[in-house]
C-alpha cells in the first residue's frame, strides 16, 4: 500500500457523512490505510479543526460497526484535516496547493480527489485543479473519484465527460456505481465462472428468462427535490440494474485485468437491442406510489412528500425489458425491475430455466413440467437457492420443489460497506469496480428512448399502494403469459 492524501470535495454533505467517512475509519481499523495517508476534508463552513473532529466523531459513531473505540477514533482522527474552501474561488486551491506542498504538514503527494458533489460543480473544481497543476502526475498519481448521476441522458453524460476529460485522463477517472463494491454482487462474477457445471446452461438454449429485482421499503423521504429530476429508471435501472445485467451476461474475460473485464461489460451493453419510441409501451413500465403501509408503518404517498412538485409523474417504480442481441442471449427477455416503498428490501437475481422437452409425467400426479430456477440474493443477505423437482416419499409418483440452497449471512461486525471496497481500490489503482466511461454512455443510451418518450407524456401515471409490489399492470412487458415476478428467494 502506498501513502496517499484524500481529498474530499463536499465533506460536510450527506454522502460524506453517512458513507465516506465511516468507511474511512474502518478502512483504518483495519491498517489498509498507511501511516502517512492524510484525509482533507474540504467544506464551505467556517469551522476549526477540532469542532471537525467532534463532527466527524458523532458520524461514526452512528455507523461504527463495533462502537465506538477510543483508541481507533484518535488515531483516525489524527489523519483528519478541516480545510475551509469556496469551489469556485481560485484562491481556495492557491491555498490548498500551498498546504499540500508544505514540508512540516508531509502530505503524500499521491492523491485521491473524491467529487462528493454536484455534477456541475465537477467541471469548475477540474478546472481550479488544473489551474494549480494539481491534475498533473509528476511528483506522485492523482486519482479523480466521481460519483453518479453522471448525467441525465446520453448527451448530458457525454458533455461532463468532456468536461472531465479537459483535466484528467480516463485513467485517473474512477467513476463510482456503488453496486460494484458489494461482495454480493462480485459474488456473481465468482458463481459463473468459478464453476464449470453453470457454463453449459447459460445461454439461450435453456434459460427462458432473467429478473433482476431491486426493491426497498423506504419511500424517497427527504430526497424528493431530487430524485423528481431523476426517477426509478435513472436512479436504478440505467446505473446498477443493468451492471449487475452486465455481470449476469458478460462472457468469461481473459484474466482479471480491469480492462479485460470491462471490454466485456460493454460487448454486452453494446449488443442491447435498441428500443424504438413505439417499442417503449410493451418493453418498460413506470408507477408512483400512493400512501399505504410499509412493514406496519403508515407511508405517504409521493406525491404528499416535501418538495414533490404535485401532479408529478416521476417514476418511483420502473420495469424494462432487455434483449441481448448475441450468440448467448438472443431473444432470452433480461427483466430488470426497482421500486420504492416496496413490501420488503431486497436486491435479487432469477434465472427461469426452459422445461423439459418432454412431458414425461403429464398424466401423473407430477402434471405438467416445472421449470428449474436459479435465485441469487444480492441483499440483504448473499444466497444462492438452485430449485428443482424431485419426487415427493410414499406410493405416489408426484413431484415437489426441493430447494438446494446456502445462505452466508454477514456478521453485522464484519459487514463490509461497498464503499470500503471501492475506496481502497481507488486508493490501490484497480479500476475493475469502476465504470469506463463507455458503459456508461452505452447504459445511457439503452433508455433514452424510454426516458424521451415519458418525458413527453406528463398526464397520466399508474400509482400502487406503498407496501404492495407495484402497479399489476406492469405484466405487459411480459414475453410469454407464464412470465410471472419471483417476489422471494
Ligand atoms: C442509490 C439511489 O444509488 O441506490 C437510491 O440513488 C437507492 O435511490 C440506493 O435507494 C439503493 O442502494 P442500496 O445499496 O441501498 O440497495
Amino acid at each position: 500500500m502506498q501513502p496517499c492524501t484524500i481529498i474530499i470535495f463536499g465533506a460536510t454533505g450527506d454522502l460524506a457523512k453517512k458513507k465516506l467517512l465511516p468507511a474511512l475509519y474502518h478502512l483504518n481499523i483495519e491498517n489498509r490505510l498507511t501511516d502517512n495517508t492524510r484525509i482533507i476534508c474540504m467544506g464551505r463552513q467556517e469551522t476549526t479543526q477540532s469542532q471537525w473532529h467532534e463532527k466527524v466523531t458523532e458520524y461514526i459513531s452512528l455507523k461504527a460497526r463495533n462502537g465506538l473505540d477510543d483508541d481507533s477514533l484518535k488515531h483516525f482522527l489524527s489523519k483528519i484535516d478541516y480545510f475551509k474552501c469556496d469551489l469556485t474561488e481560485s484562491s481556495s486551491y492557491q491555498q490548498l496547493n500551498t498546504q499540500l506542498q508544505d514540508p512540516s504538514r508531509n502530505y503524500s503527494s499521491n492523491i485521491v480527489f473524491y467529487l462528493s458533489i454536484s455534477p456541475s460543480l465537477f467541471g469548475v473544481v477540474g478546472d481550479q485543479l488544473a489551474a494549480v497543476g494539481l491534475n498533473k502526475e509528476d511528483l506522485g498519481w492523482r486519482h479523480l473519484v466521481v460519483e453518479k448521476p453522471f448525467g441525465y441522458d446520453q448527451k448530458s453524460a457525454a458533455e461532463l465527460e468532456q468536461t472531465i476529460a479537459q483535466n484528467f485522463t480516463e485513467k485517473q477517472t474512477y467513476r463510482i456505481d456503488h453496486y460494484l463494491g458489494k461482495g454480493t454482487v462480485q459474488n456473481i462474477f465468482v458463481f459463473r465462472f468459478a464453476n464449470l457445471l453453470l457454463e453449459p446452461l447459460w445461454n439461450r438454449n435453456y434459460i427462458d428468462h432473467v429478473q433482476i429485482t431491486h426493491a426497498e421499503q423506504q419511500g424517497v423521504g427527504g430526497r424528493a427535490g431530487y430524485y423528481d429530476g431523476s426517477g426509478a429508471l435513472r436512479d436504478m435501472i440505467q446505473s446498477h440494474l443493468l451492471q449487475v445485467m452486465t455481470l449476469v451476461a458478460m462472457e468469461a474475460p481473459a484474466d482479471l485485468n480491469d480492462e479485460s473485464l470491462r471490454d466485456e461489460k460493454v460487448k454486452v451493453l453494446k449488443a442491447i437491442r435498441p428500443i424504438t419510441e413505439d417499442m417503449v409501451d410493451s418493453h418498460a413500465f413506470r408507477g408512483q406510489y400512493a400512501s399505504g403501509v410499509v412493514d406496519g408503518h403508515k407511508m405517504k404517498g409521493y406525491l404528499e412528500e416535501d418538495d414533490a412538485p404535485e401532479n408529478s409523474v416521476t417514476e418511483t417504480y420502473a420495469a424494462m425489458k432487455v434483449y441481448i442481441d448475441n450468440w448467448r442471449w438472443k431473444d432470452v427477455p433480461f427483466y430488470l425491475r426497482t421500486g420504492k416503498c416496496m413490501p420488503d428490501s431486497r436486491a435479487t437475481i432469477a434465472i427461469r430455466f426452459k422445461k423439459p422437452p418432454q412431458e414425461l409425467f403429464k398424466n401423473t400426479d407430477i402434471g405438467g413440467s416445472h421449470a428449474n430456477w436459479i435465485l441469487m440474493g444480492l441483499q440483504p443477505d448473499n444466497t444462492i437457492r438452485i430449485e428443482l423437482q424431485a419426487k415427493e416419499p410414499g406410493l405416489e409418483l408426484s413431484a415437489h420443489t426441493v430447494g438446494l440452497e446456502t445462505i452466508e449471512t454477514e456478521d453485522s461486525k464484519h459487514k463490509l460497506d461497498a464503499y470500503e471496497a471501492l475506496i481502497l481500490d481507488a486508493i490501490i489503482g484497480d479500476r475493475s469496480l469502476f465504470l469506463r466511461a463507455d458503459e456508461v454512455d452505452l447504459a445511457w443510451k439503452a433508455v433514452d428512448p424510454i426516458i424521451n418518450k415519458w418525458s413527453k407524456e406528463q398526464d397520466f401515471i399508474h400509482t400502487y399502494k406503498a407496501g404492495t409490489w407495484g402497479p399489476e399492470e406492469v405484466t405487459r412487458i411480459f414475453d410469454d403469459p407464464c412470465h410471472q415476478w419471483r417476489n422471494n428467494v
